[in-house]
């Protein structure tokens, strides 16, 4: 394991009982709070992705807008917003996914990936992996190729993978509950 990803994992505050009972938080505010394991956040993306021809960052509404950014620039890819719905003023494509209780969706401006473009998905954390695989819809359904998907954290026990229609899935940070 690459020595930076124990001091990212350090920065993550765990917080009980948050938003509902019997849900442990992952807070990423507390890692944005240090300058030093932020960069070093950013920097394990940039270092695994740059030189990979990737046109496009697509980060989803709210916190993948958080490490989406510094990781299109430093590679040189466009950034696109992936947001919730009724929030984006041009011509949308949506795509709705299964919550824990009721759906959700997100939606992306037309047009802003071309066909034939080379995609990476940014989140801050992966659960049940609905929310990635609604995005891993859009953009195929625009004609891009996702690469891949990229969180900071992951809770392997809910299987979020799985639901990925075999995207590749990079983490920094696993999280279990046992
Ligand atoms: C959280 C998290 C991921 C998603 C993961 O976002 O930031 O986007 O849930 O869950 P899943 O893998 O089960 O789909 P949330 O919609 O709670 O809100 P936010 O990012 O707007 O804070
Ligand atoms: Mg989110």
């Amino acid at each position: 394991e690459d020595p930076r990803i124990n001091g990212i994992r350090t920065k993550i505050r765990v917080v009980p009982n948050f938003p509902k009972p019997g849900i442990m938080f992952q807070d990423i505010t507390t890692l944005l709070l240090e300058p030093k394991a932020f960069k070093d956040t950013i920097d394990l993306f940039v270092e695994r992705y740059k030189g990979k021809n990737i046109s496009v960052v697509a980060g989803i509404e709210a916190r993948g807008f958080i490490f989406g950014p510094p990781i299109a620039l430093a590679i040189g890819a466009k950034f696109v917003p992936l947001r919730k719905p009724k929030k984006l003023p041009g011509e949308v494509m949506h795509e709705e996914y299964v919550l824990e209780y009721g759906r959700d969706c997100i939606e992306m401006h037309v047009g802003a990936v071309k066909a034939g473009e080379r995609a990476l998905v940014v989140d801050d954390l992966i659960a049940t992996g609905g929310t990635l695989s609604a995005a891993i819809n859009l953009l195929e359904r625009a004609g891009a190729e996702v690469v891949e998907c990229a969180c900071v954290i992951e809770l392997p026990e809910l299987k979020g993978r799985e639901r990925l229609s075999g995207k590749s899935l990079y983490i920094l940070v696993e999280y279990r509950h046992g």
